[in-house]
């Protein structure tokens, strides 16, 4: 599903805004994530750390589980906001391929400017599936 101009802008202000709910004292690497579900939705999540590093959480995946947990799990198209436009982790590609392959993701810099977009399936290929387990 294609998004409008205003869609994609609205992710991107909202990405920019949820990053600074971020809780990055070990990396300092914040990040914002704003995501729009096929029922209007928009859920937005920022990286929060802890003292024992690996227990740490992304800002995508929780902006997909606020998301999930409230009943909309068709994402759309998803915004990640860091300093210089990263990628999304593998943890959060295979997360997000549950719920969609052709969810759009859009990394977005500091400044707002959108240095890449990919959808889900093209970020992770021959992802593990569902179908993996029949
Ligand atoms: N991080 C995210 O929030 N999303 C990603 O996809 C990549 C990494 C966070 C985790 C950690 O808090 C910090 O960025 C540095 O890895």
């Amino acid at each position: 599903m294609r998004i409008s101009a205003e869609q994609k802008a609205d992710l991107i202000q909202r990405g920019l805004e949820a990053r600074a709910g971020s809780y990055a004292p070990y990396s300092q690497y914040s990040v914002g994530a704003a995501l729009l579900t096929r029922g209007g939705g928009i859920f937005t999540g920022a990286n929060v750390e802890n003292a024992a590093y690996p227990l740490s959480m992304c800002a995508e995946r929780i902006a997909l589980f606020k998301a999930v947990t409230a009943g909309e799990r068709e994402p759309v198209a998803v915004s990640v906001v860091t300093d210089n436009g990263g990628s999304p982790c593998g943890a959060c590609r295979q997360v997000f391929s549950e719920f969609g392959l052709d969810t759009l993701v859009i990394m977005v810099d500091g400044e707002g400017t959108v240095v890449r977009e990919m959808t889900v399936a093209e970020l992770i290929p021959a992802v593990f599936g569902p179908d993996d387990l029949t």
